[in-house]
């Protein structure tokens, strides 16, 4: 596995000299990045010859940027390159920065960019380990998913005696392991998962759409591919770095999310569709733009094809998970939708709640399946909502090879 480790400006940045051989001896190739802080502890040469490549000590370091990855832009090469982020030791001001989105560094801004999976191993002084601003921004980061060695108790490098100092590296790397052997409960799946909204033309410079994001989908997309399946990612416009390790494919209007999903069915086993694709579109798209005038206008709209209703028809022995974003009759809708679809799993969230759903980093869902059974999830961040669904998913891949079984 690539561990890209970042080592933060504290005084037991030297034990992450140890930890780069721990991790190695398990297997893992190891890529360095240090911020200026942990420069004034350890020399990044001790890094350099340790993992036999060049430490990333800056955003705009002069001498590197094509050097290893033939990329200018760094932080998101070495995002996409690597599997996991670690960061040991995590200072108080890097758990900070993370929890509030600052990126004013290589390895704050890789932060930001890595869509993996990331652990972080806090060292600090005890009062700041127990400062309120600490805590809470830690259950920030565990809210979103970040995995957190606690410090351990004992005599610290400033002469005190309490919490905060950076476990054994044999125990993080240990827990680094168990991290990437995670489930790997999607292996052998093949995973087609639709995400974002779909833009409909009116003229050549407008269109009809929504307010999804795409993040749902997108965190599906890279959980399933975490857990071992192949995933093809059918999306629509977003503004979202592309998870590692998916086949993108990108559409623009529901009629062409309509034929990528029906060319890309055959190999799947399991179709997720997170996408909020339009009900209706312009049948005759004028190839002038519509001039504005003093009188009504109206637009003459057709229904869009119903790609669920269509997978629905073909899916055979695949698994379909249909999502119900609705604003009332939640539950209700998510049941029709799930017979007349005939979707195995509907995924309901009411969408007219501020800073959830649409647009949002948070969700709240339940998760309808056909036996009856509805799973709570939420509020949450959408990576732990990804995780959340596919475990349902997987129980349910299970229970039907039992059946068949
Ligand atoms: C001698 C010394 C030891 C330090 N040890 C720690 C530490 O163990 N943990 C911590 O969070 N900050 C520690 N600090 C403070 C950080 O170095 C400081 O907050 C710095 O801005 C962190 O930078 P970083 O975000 O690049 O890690 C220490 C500072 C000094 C001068």
């Amino acid at each position: 596995m690539r561990v890209v480790l970042g080592v933060g400006g504290g005084i037991a940045a030297y034990k992450s000299a140890e930890l780069v051989r721990a991790l190695q001896q398990r297997g893992h190739r190891v890529q360095v990045v240090m911020t200026n802080a942990a420069q004034q502890f350890v020399q990044p040469l001790t890094f350099a010859a340790l993992t036999a490549q060049k430490v990333i000590t800056g955003l705009f370091s002069q001498e590197s940027p094509q050097d290893t990855l033939g990329s200018a832009v760094e932080h998101i090469a070495i995002a996409q390159e690597n599997d996991l982020l670690a960061v040991a030791p995590a200072t108080a001001d890097l758990l900070a920065k993370f929890a509030h989105g600052l990126a004013d560094d290589f390895l704050s801004t890789l932060y930001l960019a890595f869509t993996g999976p990331v652990l972080v191993a806090p060292a600090m002084n005890t009062a700041m380990w127990e400062h309120p601003a600490t805590i809470a921004n830690l259950n920030l980061l565990r809210e979103r998913g970040v995995s957190i060695v606690e410090p351990d108790a004992g005599w610290l490098a400033c002469g005190t005696m309490g919490a905060g100092r950076l476990p054994d590296p044999e125990q993080i790397a240990e827990a680094i392991d168990s991290m990437t052997a995670a489930r790997r409960d999607l292996e052998g799946e093949s995973i087609l998962i639709t995400a974002g909204p779909t833009q409909e033309p009116i003229d050549p410079v407008r269109y009809i759409s929504n307010r999804s994001s795409g993040k749902m989908g997108y965190a599906l997309a890279s959980e399933a591919v975490r857990r071992g399946a192949r995933v093809t990612l059918i999306s629509g416009p977003v503004d979202l770095p592309v998870p590692r390790g998916v086949d993108l494919v990108r559409i623009r209007t529901a009629r062409e999310m309509y034929d990528a999903v029906l060319a890309a069915l055959e190999p799947a086993t399991i179709i997720i569709k997170s996408a909020a694709v339009a009900d209706y579109y312009v049948a005759d798209v004028p190839k002038q733009k519509i001039k504005k005038t003093a009188t009504r206008f109206s637009l003459d709209l057709e229904p869009t094809p119903d790609i669920l209703a269509a997978v629905g028809e073909r899916k055979g022995d695949r698994l379909l998970i249909g999502f119900a974003a609705e604003t009332e009759n939640m539950i209700a809708e998510a049941r029709r939708k799930m017979v007349s679809k005939k979707c195995d799993m509907v995924v309901a969230n009411l969408v007219n709640r501020d800073g959830l759903g649409f647009e949002s980093d948070q969700n709240e869902v339940e998760i309808l399946t056909r036996a009856g059974q509805i799973v709570h999830a939420g509020p949450a961040g959408k990576k732990e909502i990804a995780a959340r669904i596919l475990d349902q998913v997987a129980r349910l891949r299970l229970a039907l090879q039992a059946v068949e079984a």
